[in-house]
């Protein structure tokens, strides 16, 4: 292969020449601090975060005093799940949220019940989706907090999240959703969305690491949430620390770029996976598409071939980066939590692998992956004893069914 191939987006994306260009400055000749409001290099950095902070809050909806500036999505959901818990603990102690969240919500409401708040993990249908009268149903007055992941990250399925959040107004409970993966991908807007906090990373759309944001609603009524870092007070006391003044700069450009170009490149890469998967398709039999066939993110697809371990699809095309699972995940060889959670069989789960594609994807890209991963799967499936008794017409004993043939 001459040139390695980026087809994993979910775990993280380039950074955007552009939004390079616009971070430079302040790397270089614009250091100053923020906070140091007395002298030109204070002002010059400060005057930068409040664009920026307009430019996030532009994108999604809302207004800029109500983004708290973060070092990523992990910490904005640790914020917002534990900050709404421990704030208004005096309101009850349960919290619901899904079972396919990411680990930075699930393991902050394991966190919770550790000091004594209750959990509910509300399973998910086959496509991996929550639906509002489970959320409905699960209500209870103790409930303080709903936490629902926007988009998947492993099977890019989209929940009906304004729909929940009709129920949580309704109710008068806090919604939050982790919407790291659907912001800038697909439509994103906080009011049409009905959350009362919503976390987004910068490194998932096109800007650096490191920098992510938490919006915090800041009217009727306006939501305080419990400080996890104590220190300087910046970002109205609730974020203590310098503020990464060229990772806030990055992260308003790619959100602006995102809001520029979003429809657009979401049709061409609509495109680029109808290419991908129905060349795999037309070249591998037995593959099942995982996550839901149209509420899902345009860049995602995640497919499961029967009788291969994706660990060995992928051990066999070092130059094509594609993922197993989610990214945290993907060293270990359990089945993902999320496929099981699906109720996708462990047989299946392993032999699912992540396409992530993204802006800079083409089609030339997309033809070699599909020729790479066809051969890899042909070749694989030959040193397959099970899939050679399949081929012999014992396909039951072969393999238990399940999942949606494509
Ligand atoms: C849904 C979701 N939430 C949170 C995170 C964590 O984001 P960050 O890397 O910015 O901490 C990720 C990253 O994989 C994610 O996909």
């Amino acid at each position: 292969m001459p040139e390695p191939i980026y087809m994993d987006s979910h775990a993280t994306t380039p950074l955007d020449p552009r939004v390079l260009e616009a971070m430079m400055p302040y790397l270089t000749t614009h250091f100053g601090n923020a906070a140091s409001s007395t002298h030109l290099f204070g002002e010059r950095a400060k005057d930068a975060v409040d664009a920026a902070r307009g430019q996030v809050a532009d994108l999604i909806g809302c207004l800029a005093e109500e983004i708290i500036f973060t070092s990523g999505a992990t910490e904005s959901d640790n914020l917002a799940v534990k900050g709404v818990a421990y704030q208004y603990r005096d309101r009850g102690n349960h919290v619901i949220t899904s079972a396919v969240e990411h680990h930075a919500v699930l393991d902050s409401c394991q966190a919770l019940e550790k000091s004594g708040f209750d959990v509910t993990y509300l399973p998910v249908d086959k496509y991996g989706m929550v639906y509002p009268q489970q959320v409905k149903d699960a209500i209870t007055d103790q409930t303080v907090l709903i936490s629902l992941i926007y988009a998947n990250g492993e099977v890019g399925t989209i929940n009906p999240v304004t729909e929940v959040g009709e129920i949580t107004e309704q109710y008068g409970i806090l919604f939050h959703s982790d919407a790291t993966q659907g912001i800038g991908k697909v439509e994103s807007d906080v009011s049409k969305l009905k959350v009362d906090l919503m976390s987004l990373t910068a490194h998932k759309m096109y800007g650096p690491k490191g920098i992510g944001a938490l919006y915090v609603r800041k009217k009727d009524p306006p939501i305080q949430l419990y400080p996890l870092l104590h220190g300087g007070g910046q970002e109205n006391n609730v974020r203590s620390g310098t503020l990464n003044v060229p990772g806030i700069v990055g992260f308003g450009a790619a959100c602006e770029l995102c809001k520029q170009e979003m429809e657009e490149e979401a049709q061409r890469i609509l495109a680029l996976r109808a290419q991908l998967y129905y060349g795999l398709d037309k070249r591998i039999e037995l593959v099942h598409l995982n996550g839901h066939p149209t509420q899902r993110l345009p860049g995602n697809l995640n497919l499961s071939f029967e009788f291969v371990e994706s660990q060995s699809i992928l051990s066999g095309l070092k130059g094509i980066a594609l993922s197993s699972g989610s990214a945290c995940n993907s060293d270990s060889v359990e089945p993902s939590y999320v496929l099981r959670a699906m109720g996708v069989k462990d047989e299946l789960a392993l032999g699912a692998l992540r396409f992530g594609l993204g802006r800079y994807n083409t089609e030339a890209e997309v033809a070699t992956v599909v020729e790479y991963v066809a051969s890899q799967v042909a070749r694989l499936r030959e040193l397959s004893p099970l899939y050679e008794m399949a081929q012999g017409g014992n396909y039951e004993a072969a393999i238990p069914q399940n999942g949606e043939k494509s």
